[in-house]
């Protein structure tokens, strides 16, 4: 167990502390208990580098894998400045960084991944390039590692069903920015068995977030009940009835957003927005979930929000 708890500084890392030496994720494969101590990410964009980033400063050892190792560089830039953001804010120590940046293995070769304990797949949200890793992962890990993926719509029980092991698929959806937001929706598919998914919700718990079980559906909850929000402001600013800076407003000082929902719509990416409309409108049937037609049209444009410099607004 941890004997450092009064020597840390600030609560999130005397948690994280206790995680380091209080032992590592039990697993049980028939009478073998197993530990998860290497975890893998698939993706190094914006959710797999938090996801990377908060593994590693849980303790964990990360393969963090993508196809070409520019995005790889920028992913672990990423993970740089947000690890000094928490230093400068004193959540952690300049040694915690030196340690979680040691903790992530940068690789291109997916086959790399056969080492891991845990897999966590945070690539594009397609469900083709999906597909085609889940059925790849299947093949790659060992039988009763846990497959998970960071999918914000797409279905699990699809997912599960490219694989020989759809009781050990899950759907463990982190939220942006990975590092400061403690949800972690837990989506069962329809065959996730129930030590799957007891073992995900541990594993969130062990690095410090909140796990929320979810039932399979398009969009889950989170997405099902956010995205028609973003997507009514953005049918607001289409009809002329307000200014998107006045939508946001509304938002922030009316109902305590952090951020207003054209701001955060920009922050998510608005192409990310338009696919998981997409999802709920042809996984749910209801015209409720039609794409605002502005939305679409800034997307044709190459407007996807902050990532490309202009959405919403101009970045
Ligand atoms: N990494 C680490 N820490 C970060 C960070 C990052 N990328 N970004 C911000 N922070 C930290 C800051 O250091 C700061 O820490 P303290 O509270 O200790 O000072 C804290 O977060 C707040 O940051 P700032 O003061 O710089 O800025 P802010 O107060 O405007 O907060 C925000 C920024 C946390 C992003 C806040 O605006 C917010 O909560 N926005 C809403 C975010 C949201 O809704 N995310 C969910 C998106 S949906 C999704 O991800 C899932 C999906 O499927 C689409």
């Amino acid at each position: 167990m941890c004997t450092a708890w009064g020597k840390v500084r600030g609560r999130n890392i005397v948690r994280r502390v206790s995680f380091r030496h209080s032992g590592r994720l039990k697993r049980f494969v028939g009478a073998k208990i197993m530990d998860i101590k290497r975890v893998g990410v698939i993706g190094a964009g914006t959710m797999g580098n938090g996801i990377a980033h908060v593994f590693a400063r849980g303790g964990y050892s990360v393969v963090l894998c993508d196809v070409e190792p520019r995005f790889l560089e920028r992913g672990l830039a990423a993970i740089t400045k947000n690890l000094d953001r928490e230093v400068g804010k004193d959540k952690i120590t300049a040694e915690d960084k030196a340690s979680a940046l040691k903790q992530i293995e940068p690789v291109t070769d997916r086959a790399r991944l056969a080492e891991c304990d845990f897999i966590v797949e945070a690539a594009t949200e397609k469900f083709e390039i999906k597909t085609e890793i889940f059925r790849d992962l299947d093949r790659l890990a060992r039988a009763e590692v846990i497959l998970a993926s960071n999918t914000s719509s797409i279905s699990i029980t699809k997912l599960g069903a490219q694989t020989k092991r759809p009781d050990r698929v899950i759907g463990m959806h982190f939220f942006n920015p990975v590092p400061v937001m403690k949800l972690v929706e837990v989506i069962r598919g329809l065959a996730t068995s129930q030590e799957t998914f007891s073992e995900t919700r541990n594993l969130a718990l062990k690095l410090d977030k909140t796990p929320v079980e979810v039932n399979d559906a398009p969009g889950f909850v989170s997405n099902r009940v956010l995205m028609p929000l973003l997507n009514e402001a953005m049918f607001a600013v289409m009809e002329g009835v307000a200014t998107a800076e006045a939508v946001d407003e509304v938002f922030k000082l009316g109902m305590a957003h952090p951020m207003g929902p054209l701001t955060l719509a920009d922050f998510i990416g608005l192409d990310v927005c338009l696919d998981i409309m997409r999802v709920m409108q042809d996984g749910l049937g209801d015209p409720k979930y039609r794409p605002c037609p502005l939305l679409i049209k800034m997307v044709d444009a190459g407007w996807l929000g902050r990532k490309s410099g202009r959405g919403f607004y101009k970045y």
